[in-house]
């Protein structure tokens, strides 16, 4: 893709401090942030607003894309203002403005460009369509300063992979979910015992009360040489053991959600233990032995535990944003698009929403890693 800018537009020189206003609309959540970028790479969040939409979702058990695309647009020109008013910047303060452009929900990617679009528009400035995943990827920038090369677990409701970061703009697939997201998981498990969503929360809350070790649940491809994730065997266990059950007690929910907990977990660290040996082979001398943690299940105490426990064996560090920076955020768009602004990257106002955008577009299909050895 031409990342280059045929409008005329004012783009701030190499080296120059960057303010960029960043938005997302991808999902659930209606966000926008100012972010500033010194010139020497260190990042600071000036401004950073987030509107969950689970109130309307909630008595649907799940995301309803026109609910959301509505949501959106009743609030981001208020988030917005917002933004800017708490981080002290008028619109020709901005050196840019970047909306997710995907993947996502293509009702609220729209409404998300065409605002960021317009602003960028009537202040002059560079427009940026992000990758809501690179977002996610870049974010330890922001927060710890860290620079790529790192191996990075994006778990979220919709996604569920490893990837080798070499730099901005350069990811290498490792490992992918072969059926649902780790987030997904928990929130089906939710919603199949009767608690609320969003559903890693709740499943976390009730974990903490029950025990791990009443159910052995299976630890999907564990041992597997590619790094490939699987959940969905695993949910249909717990849907097994439930129904057995029924009527469920509190002590029963609370153990299926620790067993289910504990299996998902292991299940995980297996599979990025797996993806470190391949990191390191990719990198050679390079390896960085840094794991680095995204996306909205970084939330959760076990994996954090569970990640730390494996990073010791491994002589890795471990790199977890704060867990508002985790879940869906517009400080993360706003980085991401400094980030690229910094290599003087920006596109133009004809960028389109692209509902699937893989990071790595070369990475083969994961189907078939649940047969293969
Ligand atoms: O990144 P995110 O905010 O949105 C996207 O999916 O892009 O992630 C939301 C997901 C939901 O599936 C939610 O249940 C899960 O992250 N999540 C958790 C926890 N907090 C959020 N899963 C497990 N434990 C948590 N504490
Ligand atoms: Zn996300």
């Amino acid at each position: 893709m031409d990342r280059r800018n045929p409008v005329s537009v004012n783009v701030p020189p190499p080296g120059s401090p960057l303010i960029v206003l960043g938005i997302e609309t991808s999902c659930d959540e209606t966000a926008a942030a100012v972010v500033e970028r010194s010139a020497d790479g260190g990042g600071l969040i000036l401004a950073n607003v987030v509107r969950s939409q689970w109130d309307e979702h909630r008595r649907y058990g799940g995301v309803v894309p026109e609910i959301a695309a509505r949501a959106h647009v009743s609030c981001l020109d208020i988030l917005i203002a917002e933004a800017l008013s708490i981080s002290g910047k008028g619109l020709s303060d901005l050196s840019a403005v970047a909306a997710t452009a995907g993947p996502g929900l293509v009702g609220g990617l729209v409404i998300g460009m065409v605002t960021g679009k317009t602003l960028a528009m009537a202040a002059g400035r560079p427009f940026l369509a992000i990758n809501h995943l690179e977002a996610h990827a870049l974010t330890v920038g922001l927060t710890d300063g860290l620079r790529p090369p790192y191996l990075l677990l994006l778990v979220s409701g919709g996604h569920t992979q490893l990837l080798l970061v070499r730099g901005v703009g350069q990811y290498e697939r490792l490992g992918t979910t072969i059926d649902d997201a780790l987030g997904e998981a928990f929130d089906k498990t939710a919603k199949l015992l009767g608690l609320p969503q969003p559903g890693g929360p709740a499943v976390e809350r009730m974990a903490a009360g029950g025990d791990p070790r009443r159910f052995d649940f299976p630890r999907p491809l564990a041992g597997r040489a590619q790094a490939h994730f699987s959940f969905a065997g695993l949910k249909t266990a717990v849907r097994r053991r439930a129904m057995d059950l029924v009527p469920l007690s509190d002590v029963d929910i609370a153990d299926l959600c620790a067993s289910f907990q504990a299996a998902a977990m292991d299940a995980v660290a297996d599979r990025v233990g797996r993806a470190m040996e391949i990191a390191e082979d990719r990198l050679g001398a390079d390896a960085s032995r840094r794991l680095v943690v995204a996306g909205g299940v970084a939330a959760n105490k076990a994996l954090r535990t569970r990640l730390a426990d494996l990073v010791a064996g491994r002589g890795y560090t471990l790199h977890v944003p704060p867990a508002g920076l985790c879940t869906d955020n517009g400080a993360m768009i706003a980085w991401a698009g400094a980030e690229r602004l910094a290599l003087g990257q920006v596109d133009d106002l004809t960028a389109k929403a692209r509902p699937r955008w893989p990071l790595d577009e070369n990475a083969p299909p994961a189907i078939g890693a649940g047969v293969k050895a």
